[in-house]
């Protein structure tokens, strides 16, 4: 395998992972930031970012000399081969994604870059960017290449180093071929397209799987009207290959800072051509619904919310992470105490004040004094609650477990109602 000089510029969970996996692979990754103080606690060794074996990696490369980091991209690129950008690319106007960190860098390293360096886009970016950021570039030697990730925060080292699949696009094959090499080691499936191609592979992926989770969340809520239970349909239907078994889970609707983002974005894409994509579209007013469906059952169990206090559990978009950016659990909380609910919170990674409620660091407080409980992510420490005490210090008896994360037998015993999704009430 060839050792490749590389440089990553953002070190976001994408950009991080991106970089300490490329090093554990033997390549040499300078890793910049533009805030100097991430940049000093990751050469101290100190990774902020909750990922599984993400901080080993880092504290691995830098001990062997293949991974360091620098403030700002001009530094990282100067004697690079291969500079992947891994910016991000928020919700801008109108849903569609803002490319402002993406087009600020281009033209930042396009007069550093060495001749005849590879820069490939590794954010998620509209169908042309890649053509777009080789016009900022405007460098005829620098190959632009897009290597859309699939990483899942939570698993993103372990997304990273065994993928189901790596997509490589580029007008230029042979650059195409160079990035595909890095991930050699990998031996996973490698994709080659044009740049377009692999821009879309990334939004489609990432809509289809939301369009999954809403239609699994809408059936869910057929089988608690038709009186089905949605784990038994959703175990028959991922036997079949076609469907798979993943991704079938309801909750309390998708979130995170990825798929709200793809799906709108997918959304303007398709109005910029000209076409109306009401697939994706019903997929992101499914969800919102989704949300809504949480607090109509809240009060449906408890009349109504004013003053009302509820019990929160959980408020990361899913478990295993810190990470709050669209997340559910949050939205629900939202709607909870426009209605006036009185709300305490308890997730076991956030521990910073929140606006609406009373975040605490400690579960049973949360669920203390509370009419009903509300199970919002699935952390696995909430499965293993002592229910009984729970039962002794909440004034109702409801819990409403969004994400079918409880064990029903525990709760009965303690004398409490559970409700859970998708099953008859
Ligand atoms: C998602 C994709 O899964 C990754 O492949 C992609 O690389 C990434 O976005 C990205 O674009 O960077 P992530 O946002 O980390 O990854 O989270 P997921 O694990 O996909 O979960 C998304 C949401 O769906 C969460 O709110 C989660 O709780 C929910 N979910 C997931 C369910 O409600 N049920 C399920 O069965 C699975």
């Amino acid at each position: 395998m060839f050792v490749r000089r590389i440089a990553v510029v953002g070190t976001g969970y994408v950009g991080l992972t991106t970089g300490a996996c490329l090093a554990s692979l033997g390549h040499r990754v300078v890793c910049a930031d533009v805030d100097a103080l991430k940049v000093a606690r990751l050469e101290a060794g100190q990774v902020d970012i909750l990922e599984p074996g993400l901080a080993g990696l880092v504290r691995e490369g830098a001990t062997a000399g293949r991974l360091s980091f620098t403030v700002g991209a001009r530094d990282a690129v100067r004697d690079a081969e291969v500079v992947f950008l891994c910016l991000p690319t928020p919700m801008g106007a109108g849903g569609a994604a803002d490319l402002s960190a993406v087009e600020d860098v281009a033209a930042v390293i396009r007069d550093v870059l060495p001749y005849g360096c590879v820069v490939v886009c590794k954010s998620t970016v509209p169908v042309g960017t890649s053509t777009r950021v080789a016009a900022l570039l405007d460098r005829e030697d620098v190959a632009v290449v897009s290597n859309p990730e699939f990483l899942r925060e939570g698993s993103a080292v372990r997304d990273f180093l065994h993928p189901d699949r790596i997509v490589v696009g580029s007008d230029s094959p042979q650059a195409a071929e160079r990035v595909a090499a890095l991930f050699a080691k990998l031996g996973a499936p490698t994709v080659l397209m044009d740049a377009a191609s692999a821009e879309m592979v990334k939004y489609a992926a990432n809509c289809f799987l939301a369009m999954k989770l809403s239609y699994v969340n809408a059936v869910a809520e057929l089988c608690e009207l038709v009186g089905a239970d949605v784990t038994a349909v959703t175990d028959g239907m991922g036997y079949d290959k076609r469907i798979g078994g993943s991704f079938l889970k309801p909750g309390p609707g998708w979130g995170g800072s990825c798929l709200p983002k793809d799906t709108h974005a997918m959304v303007r894409i398709a109005e910029g051509v000209g076409v109306d994509f009401t697939l994706v579209q019903a997929t992101i007013d499914t969800n919102v619904r989704q949300r809504q469906r949480v607090v109509d059952k809240l009060r449906a169990a408890v009349g109504p919310l004013a003053g009302t206090r509820i019990g929160v559990l959980g408020l990361a978009f899913k478990a295993g992470t810190n990470d709050l950016r669209d997340s559910p659990a949050l939205a629900v909380a939202e709607l909870l105490a426009f209605e006036g609910a009185e709300l305490v919170a308890y997730d076991p990674e956030i521990d910073r004040p929140l606006v609406g409620m009373t975040v605490v660091d400690d579960p049973y407080v949360a669920v203390s004094g509370a009419a009903a409980v509300v199970l919002l992510t699935e952390w696995p420490q909430f499965r293993t609650l002592d229910w009984t005490r729970v039962a002794s210090v909440m004034s109702g008896t409801t819990v409403l477990d969004t994400r079918n994360h409880l064990d029903p037998d525990a709760l009965r015993r303690a004398g409490l109602t559970l409700r859970g999704v998708g099953r008859p009430v």
